[in-house]
């Protein structure tokens, strides 16, 4: 297949029917209206605001969650717009099907709404970077800046969003650390086209900065000092954000979902296929095969964990099979990697090169000159006196299960703060998983998880 009959191709699953469209922006008339209904009858002074993709209309086909931001005036107190916020969030969402507390930086009302989650998030009403106090503020600045730079250009963006999503290099959040949409936006108003970012991922990288608002020049201080710090801190790639100069649009990407893209977009543009936008699931077998294969063992926690947000989690659970590598590679385990995640319980898994481990045990024994000193001679092949007590030593094999437990229960793991407890009380299981993370455990083992070749 040419790279056009793809990209047309694409398009077509990619680009929301008129259908699609006239549903949404139904949905956004709708709830602008419930919305100003509600601010009237609590006597607020906000706006409500729509931002994200479908306020920028780069959403995908079938992808179309709602963000409603409701402003605040800036005089507002935090604390007030904290409080006042979810209680308008809350009065607007009674007015729709269902909703639920969400937290972020300050909580924020979740709705469904005719099947479409609806975020309600309170924020400042900005009118640029000088005014902004919470981390959401930027986004109405952010739906304005690519409404007014995008010239049409919105499929390029969905091409683009669709790719990353298919490479699985898509999405700012913590667990991802890939590309964010807002991103995506970014690049394809700065090099034209889908494919016009794609040709440029070696350049961008050895370029490392993009500054689209020519705030380097505009504002040279603040701007140089983010890209100073940003480089200090070796990201992949700044992208001053063109509604605030102290910030990097891309600081959550990490080498790795950069270093996806790298290879994909080669791979893409020399032999294009529809492969890259929609991967067919991967096929997967049984992980103790693979384990036999190797040669090696499986480690693996499972417990229980709090309820928290997955971006909270997440780097949790790293930091834990961080520390349950360190602590192993000190007891003279070999640990080859690492994966966690969570399905119903969480999950931390560690594959080493053995379970076992042979060590030399010293083996102090009674004093010499006695009835029990005397068996002792008989009984060991090498015996010395230290002082006036015999001494022999042995070979002991221990398990890693054994040595896990010990370590856990002697607390010389480091663990993620807020899954310590949950982590310690762990089943810990020696190559077997539950049913519910066979595949991951597959995926884990043969490397597939992470394989840039396919
Ligand atoms: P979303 O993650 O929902 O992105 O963030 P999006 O543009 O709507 O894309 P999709 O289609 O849902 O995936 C909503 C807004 O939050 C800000 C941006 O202003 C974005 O438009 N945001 C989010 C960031 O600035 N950075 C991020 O990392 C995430
Ligand atoms: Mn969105």
């Amino acid at each position: 297949m040419d790279i056009e009959a793809v990209i047309s191709e694409v398009l077509q699953r990619t680009r929301p029917s008129e259908e699609e469209r006239a549903f949404v922006e139904e949905l956004m008339e709708e709830l602008e209206g419930i919305a100003n209904k509600t601010i009237e009858e609590l006597g607020l002074e906000v706006k409500p605001h729509f931002v994200g993709s479908l306020a920028k209309d780069t959403y995908l086909a079938g992808d179309h969650d709602v963000d409603l931001f409701l402003a605040f005036p800036l005089e507002t107190p935090l604390e007030e717009l904290r409080k006042r916020g979810l209680e308008l969030g809350k009065a607007i969402a009674e007015r729709l099907d269902s909703y639920e507390i969400a937290y972020a930086e300050h909580p924020y009302v979740r709705a469904k709404y005719r099947g479409v989650s609806v975020d309600l998030v309170p924020c400042y009403d900005v009118k640029d970077w000088k005014d902004v106090r919470t981390a959401v503020d930027r986004s109405i600045l952010h739906t304005r800046w690519v409404n007014e730079n995008l010239r049409g250009r919105n499929d390029e963006v969905r091409l683009l969003k669709r790719f990353l999503k298919g490479i699985n290099a898509y999405g700012s959040e913590v667990y991802v650390r890939g590309f964010s949409g807002y991103l995506a936006e970014i690049l394809v108003i700065k090099y034209g086209s889908f494919l016009g970012v794609l040709k440029k991922a070696d350049l961008i990288l050895k370029q490392k900065i993009i500054d689209p608002a020519d705030w380097l020049r505009k504002e040279p201080e603040v701007a140089r000092k983010t890209v100073e710090r940003e480089i200090n801190e070796d990201k992949p790639l700044v992208v001053i954000d063109p509604v605030d100069p102290r910030r990097n649009v891309s600081a959550n990407l990490s080498w790795e979902r950069y270093g996806i893209f790298y290879f994909k977009s080669g791979e893409f543009l020399e032999k294009p296929s529809i492969e890259f936008f929609f991967p067919a699931e991967k096929p997967w077998k049984n992980y103790l095969e693979v384990l036999r294969e190797r040669k090696t063992a499986l480690l693996t926690l499972v417990f229980e964990v709090p309820e928290m947000v997955d971006d909270l989690l997440l780097p949790q659970l790293e930091r834990s099979a961080k520390g349950l590598e360190k602590a192993l590679e000190r007891e003279g385990f070999r640990v080859l990697g690492w994966n966690v995640g969570k399905t119903e319980k969480a999950f931390i898994m560690l594959e080493l090169d053995r379970a076992e481990r042979e060590r030399i045990k010293l083996k102090p024994g009674p004093e010499f000159f006695t009835q029990r000193g005397r068996r002792f001679y008989e009984k060991n092949e090498k015996v010395w006196i230290v002082g006036k007590r015999l001494c022999s030593e042995k070979r002991v094999k221990e398990n890693v299960l054994d040595v896990v437990i010990e370590l856990l229960e002697k607390g010389q793991v480091s663990l993620g703060r807020g899954i310590r407890e949950a982590v310690k009380g762990a089943d810990v299981l020696l190559n077997y998983v539950p049913k519910d993370v066979e595949r991951e455990a597959y995926l884990f083992l043969s490397r597939e998880k992470w394989n840039l070749k396919d």
